[in-house]
Parts: structure tokens; C-alpha cells; sequence
């Protein structure tokens, strides 16, 4: 049985990895993107999968959209919540916007997603939800207590779905990536990277998008079905929890 994952995020950094990983692994895979139609579209000619434009924020959006991938592909039995962004700044400087477009797109995408696609899993008695939270939400960083704070409700989120998905086949599961190699890290401010979070990763360098990826496949398994609720941390051994 080919089962069908919808990436959010699903054409870029860790999202593209997770997407292409999936694929790999034999699922029909959708990727959602908000922004970059270049790169979306660049996406599917190297992969053949194919993208969805909308914005995982708006919960009007989420719905359309995964009916249009529905309709395509068939109902989703994976869904990855991927997309996220940052807006970092010292707190006394932060603005509300900065705080609003952070919850908007990384905390409250979750329920915007996972909302159209959970009455359907609940009624085929299976389904995987996998949240790409961070170690941020588990540590706190200074300059993302906007981040930070979506970040650790993803995993609030993740426990207590977790409770209701179980007894009807449905796992959810949060991963918490630490700095990876990708757009995000390298808009970090060079000294900081190096000065005060190279330093801090024992294994001594930053993750690789497809270091996440096979955890996104490892949870997606058939096989994984008595792992919910848990939180996978994949950060070079920087923060131990
Ligand atoms: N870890 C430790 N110290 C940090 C830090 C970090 N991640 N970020 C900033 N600092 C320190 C700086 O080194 C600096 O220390 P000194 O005063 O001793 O030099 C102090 O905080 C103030 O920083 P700035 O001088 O850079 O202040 P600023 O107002 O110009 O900028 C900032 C503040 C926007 C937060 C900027 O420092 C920054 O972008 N920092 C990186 C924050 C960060 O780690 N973001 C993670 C992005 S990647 C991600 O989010 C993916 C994920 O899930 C892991």
C-alpha cells in the first residue's frame, strides 16, 4: 500500500530532505510552500513531487489546500508539520508583529493542519502526525522568545493529541532538530554562530537536513506504531533532555 505525506515547508531546508526522504522511502508525497514559487517549482522538476502553494497560517488556506492534494493524491495518512519561521530579536526590541507572525506560522499552522486531516485518520484508524519542533523550544534562546515559546507548545500540542490519536491508530510525535545546515542557521549572524553556538555542539559541526529526514521516515513507519507522544531529539548533543 502507498501511503500519501504531506510536508509542510516541504520544498526547502529540512522540508525539501524530509520530502525527498519520504519519497525514497515509497510514500506519494505532497509539499506545501508558502513563498518561493522559483524554488518550489525547481523542487519538482529535480524530484517529480509535486508542490502546493498556501499559507499554513491561515486555516482557511490549510483546508483548500489539503483537499486540492486529497483530490490528487489521496487522503493523507502522514502529515509533517514542517514550515516554520523565525523573527529573532532581543525581547525589548521585539515587535508584536515579529511575536504574531512567529505563533501564527509555527504554533498555530499545527491545529490549522492537522485539524482538516485528523477526522479522516481518526476514521481509518491510522494516521502519523510529526511536528518539527526544535531545541530551542526545549532550551530557550535568547533572541527567539518568540521561537522559543511555538517551538515548546508544539510539544504541548504533541503530548496531549497524543493521548487522543492512540486508541484509534494514530501516532504523533514531535522531533527537535538543534542548528542545521540550512537558510535559517546561515542568516544566524556569523560571530554568534561561531562565538556562541558552534562551540556548544559536541559533535562539532551543524546537523544536515537529511539527519532530520530519517527520523521523519522512522516515525512514519507502519512499524512505529507504539511510539507516540515522544519528543526525538536530533542536535549533535547539544542539549540532553
Ligand atoms: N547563543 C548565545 N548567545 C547569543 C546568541 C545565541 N544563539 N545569539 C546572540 N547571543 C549573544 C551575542 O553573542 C551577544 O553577546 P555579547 O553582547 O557578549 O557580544 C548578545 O547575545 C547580543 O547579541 P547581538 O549583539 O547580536 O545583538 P543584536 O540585537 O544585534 O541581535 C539577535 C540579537 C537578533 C538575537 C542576534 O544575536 C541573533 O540573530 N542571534 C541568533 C539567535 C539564534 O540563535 N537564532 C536561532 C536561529 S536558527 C533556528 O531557529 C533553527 C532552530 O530551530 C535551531
Amino acid at each position: 500500500m502507498t501511503r500519501v505525506a504531506l510536508v509542510t515547508g516541504g520544498s526547502r531546508g529540512i522540508g525539501a530532505a524530509i520530502s525527498k526522504a519520504l519519497q525514497a522511502a515509497g510514500y506519494r508525497v505532497a509539499a506545501n510552500y508558502a513563498g518561493n514559487d522559483e524554488a518550489a517549482a525547481a523542487f519538482t522538476k529535480e524530484t517529480g513531487i509535486p508542490t502546493y502553494k498556501w499559507d499554513v497560517s491561515d486555516f482557511d488556506a490549510c483546508a483548500a489546500g489539503i483537499a486540492r492534494v486529497e483530490a490528487d493524491l489521496g487522503p493523507v495518512e502522514v502529515l509533517v508539520n514542517n514550515a516554520g519561521i523565525t523573527r529573532d530579536s532581543m525581547f525589548h526590541r521585539m515587535t508584536k508583529d515579529q511575536w504574531n507572525a512567529v505563533i501564527n506560522t509555527n504554533l498555530n499552522s499545527l491545529f490549522n493542519m492537522t485539524r482538516p486531516v485528523w477526522e479522516g485518520m481518526r476514521a481509518r484508524k491510522f494516521g502519523r502526525v510529526i511536528c518539527i519542533s526544535s531545541i530551542n523550544g526545549q532550551k530557550g534562546q535568547m533572541g527567539q522568545a518568540n521561537y522559543s515559546a511555538a517551538k515548546a507548545g508544539d510539544v504541548g500540542f504533541v503530548k496531549a493529541l497524543a493521548q487522543e490519536g492512540a486508541r484509534v491508530g494514530i501516532t504523533v510525535n514531535a522531533i527537535c532538530p538543534g542548528y542545521i545546515a540550512t537558510e535559517m542557521v546561515k542568516a544566524v549572524p556569523q560571530d554568534v554562530l561561531e562565538k556562541s553556538i558552534l562551540p556548544h555542539i559536541p559533535v562539532g559541526r551543524l546537523g544536515e537536513p537529511e539527519e532530520i529526514a530519517r527520523a521523519v521516515v522512522f516515525l512514519a513507519a507502519d512499524e512505529a506504531g507504539f511510539i507516540t507522544g515522544s519528543t526525538l531529539s536530533a542536535n549533535g548533543g547539544q542539549y540532553m533532555v
